[in-house]
């Protein structure tokens, strides 16, 4: 099973975690359902932002994002070449480490 290293995040987890992922899954689910409480406004519909993370390690192996994923994230705060949308992004048999950002913008709730 792949793994998730999260890198520490202020507020959302201080000491950082390392989880297991199944094949499949989105970035978000993972953290979600090991308490990693990471925004998603649009409720992971891609219409919002908040749920964008940055992938440190492991980038490549995911499938490359949709245009609607792209026009998404090119609203998010802090874009990095490695960004993602969690609630977009399918776990591929990697190990993956995940930076989650220190602020968002939810698109959903300003529009
Ligand atoms: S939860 Fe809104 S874009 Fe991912």
């Amino acid at each position: 099973m792949p793994k998730i290293v999260f890198l520490p995040h202020q507020d959302l987890c201080p000491e950082g975690a390392v989880l297991e992922a199944k094949v499949g899954e989105t970035i978000l689910d993972v953290a979600l359902r090991n308490g990693i409480e990471v925004e998603h406004a649009c409720e992971k519909s891609c219409a919002c932002t908040t749920c964008h993370c940055i992938v440190r390690e492991g980038f490549d192996s995911l499938a490359e994002s949709t245009e609607d994923e792209d026009d998404m994230l090119d609203k998010s705060w802090g874009l990095e070449p490695e960004s993602r949308l969690g609630c977009q992004a399918l776990v591929a048999g990697d190990d993956l480490v995940v930076e989650i950002p220190r602020y968002t913008i939810n698109h959903a709730r300003e529009h």
